[in-house]
C-alpha cells in the first residue's frame, strides 16, 4: 500500500550540537551538517560546526576533515583521491550535488548546509547507500563483449577516431551526482537505470571494440529502463566532471530508432 507520510525516523529533528571553533579564531564559518546513526534510534538532525578558515585548507572536504578531527570524530563521510577522480564524496552542498574535494569553500555564501545525495537511504550521517546504483552499474555489463576471437598475436585495435568517441563519457567516475539530482530517478529508481548508468550503458555501445550493441540495445529498450528520461537535463547541469549524461541517453535513444528503421 502507498504509504502518504514520511517515515517516523526521516524527519530533522530541531536541534542539533553546537560545536564551537577554537577559542581565538577570526575567520569563522558556519556549517550546518546533516547527522543520522541509525542505530541511536534517534531521528537526523543538523549540527552546526563552527570551522575556523584560518587554519583550514580551501575546499568544502578539507574542512569535514577538520571538523572530524578536531571538533567531533563520529562525524562520518566518504572520501579518498581528494582530488575529483574517485568519486567517493559526493553530497548535496548548499543546494547541490558535487564533490566535497573540488568544491570550494569561498564559492558558498553564508552558511555551508550539507546533506547526504538526495532520495537515497542513509547509511550514516552523510554516507548514502550506493548498493542498488551499483546493481544497476552491473547490471549493463560495463565491460568489453566481443564474438570474434582476438586477431592472433594483435590486441583489438581502435583509430584514434573510434578513440575519441568516448570522450565525455569514460571520465565519469559512478559519484551519482547526476542520478540523485534527476526527478525520474527519484521516483522510478527501482526500474528507470538514471543517468550515470546509461551514460556508462552508451560508453561501451559507442566502443568500435564491442560487437554486442544489438543485445545491449535490446536490454535498454524498455518503457522504465531508458525512456523514464524526460530529457530535464537536471543530470548535465550538475555534473561536477562536466559530462553531459543527457546527451549520452539522447545518443542511446537515437541507436534504437535508427536501428529499427
Ligand atoms: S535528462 Fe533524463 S536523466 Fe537527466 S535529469 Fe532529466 S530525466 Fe533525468
Ligand atoms: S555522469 Fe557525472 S555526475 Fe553522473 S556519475 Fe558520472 S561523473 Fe558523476
Ligand atoms: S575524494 Fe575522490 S572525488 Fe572527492
Amino acid at each position: 500500500m502507498a504509504e502518504f507520510a514520511l517515515p517516523k525516523n526521516s524527519k530533522i529533528k530541531a536541534k542539533g550540537k553546537a560545536h564551537k571553533a577554537a577559542a581565538g579564531a577570526k575567520n569563522i564559518k558556519n556549517f550546518k551538517i546533516y547527522r543520522y546513526d541509525p542505530d541511536s534510534g534517534e531521528n537526523p538532525r543538523y549540527d552546526n560546526f563552527e570551522v575556523d578558515l584560518d587554519t583550514c585548507g580551501p575546499m568544502v572536504l578539507d574542512a569535514l576533515i577538520k571538523m572530524k578531527g578536531e571538533q567531533d570524530s563520529s562525524l562520518t563521510f566518504r572520501r579518498s583521491c581528494r582530488e575529483g577522480i574517485c568519486g567517493s564524496c559526493s553530497m548535496n552542498i548548499d543546494g547541490t550535488n558535487t564533490l566535497a574535494c573540488t568544491k570550494a569553500i569561498e564559492d558558498v555564501k553564508g552558511e555551508v548546509r550539507i546533506t547526504p545525495l538526495p532520495h537515497m537511504d542513509v547509511i550514516k550521517d552523510l554516507v548514502p547507500d550506493f548498493t542498488h546504483f551499483y546493481a544497476q552499474y552491473a547490471s549493463i555489463e560495463p565491460w568489453l563483449k566481443t564474438k570474434t576471437p582476438t586477431p592472433s598475436g594483435v590486441e583489438r585495435l581502435q583509430s584514434p577516431e573510434d578513440r575519441s568517441k568516448l570522450d565525455g563519457l569514460y571520465e565519469c567516475i559512478l559519484c551519482a551526482c547526476c542520478s540523485t539530482a534527476c526527478p525520474s530517478y527519484w521516483w522510478n529508481s527501482d526500474k528507470f537505470l538514471g543517468p550515470a548508468i546509461l551514460l556508462q550503458a552508451y560508453r561501451w555501445l559507442a566502443d568500435s571494440r564491442d560487437e554486442m550493441t544489438g543485445e545491449r540495445l535490446d536490454e535498454l529498450e524498455d518503457p522504465f529502463r531508458l525512456y523514464r528520461c524526460h530529457t530535464i537535463m537536471n543530470c548535465s547541469n550538475v555534473c561536477p566532471k562536466g559530462l553531459s549524461p543527457a546527451k549520452a541517453i539522447a545518443e542511446v535513444k537515437k541507436m534504437v530508432v535508427e536501428r529499427a528503421v
